[in-house]
C-alpha cells in the first residue's frame, strides 16, 4: 500500500466547528498533519467536497491513482444509492469511516447504502476512525 486518498462528505468541512459533541474541536486539516506525520511511508490524500456528483467522480477517479479509499460519505451515507453503487464499482479496498457512533445517533444514521461494498467500517471513535481505518490498510498488500 503505498497511497491512500480520503473521501470526506458533506459538511465534514465544518469539522471542529459544527456538532462539537459529535465530531470534535479539531479541524479536519489540522488532524490530516497528525495523520500523516503517523503513516510516514504512506501517501495521503484529502478530498472533501458537500456535492453528491463531485464524490462519485472522485471514487471513479480514485481508482486509477491510489491503492485504497477511506470514505467518509457523511449524511449521503444514509441516502445516497448512487455513492454506493460507486464504491461497489472500484476494485479498490474502501473503508467507510465515522466520526460519531452513527448507531448512538437517530435510527435514519443507522442505515448505510455505502457498508454493504466496504471492506469494513470504523464508527465511533472520533478522528480516530480514520487512523484505524488507515492502519488496516496500511497491512494489507
Ligand atoms: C458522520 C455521521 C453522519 O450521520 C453525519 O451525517 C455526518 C458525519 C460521522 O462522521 O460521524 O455528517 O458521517
Amino acid at each position: 500500500m503505498e497511497s491512500i486518498i480520503i473521501i470526506n462528505g458533506p459538511n465534514l468541512n465544518l469539522t471542529g466547528e459544527r456538532e462539537t459533541k459529535f465530531y470534535g474541536r479539531v479541524g479536519f486539516e489540522d488532524f490530516l498533519d497528525e495523520l500523516r506525520s503517523f503513516f510516514p511511508k504512506l501517501r495521503i490524500a484529502h478530498f472533501q467536497s458537500n456535492v453528491e456528483g463531485e464524490i462519485i467522480n472522485k471514487i471513479q477517479e480514485a481508482m486509477l491513482e491510489y491503492n485504497a479509499i477511506v470514505l467518509n460519505a457523511a449524511a449521503y451515507t444514509h441516502t445516497s444509492v448512487a455513492i454506493g453503487d460507486a464504491v461497489k464499482a472500484v476494485d479498490i479496498p474502501v473503508v467507510e469511516v465515522h466520526i460519531s457512533n452513527i448507531f448512538q445517533r437517530e435510527d435514519f444514521r443507522h442505515v448505510s447504502y455505502i457498508a454493504p461494498h466496504c471492506s469494513g467500517t470504523v464508527a465511533g471513535f472520533g478522528l480516530d476512525s480514520y487512523r484505524m481505518a488507515i492502519e488496516h490498510l496500511a497491512r494489507i498488500q
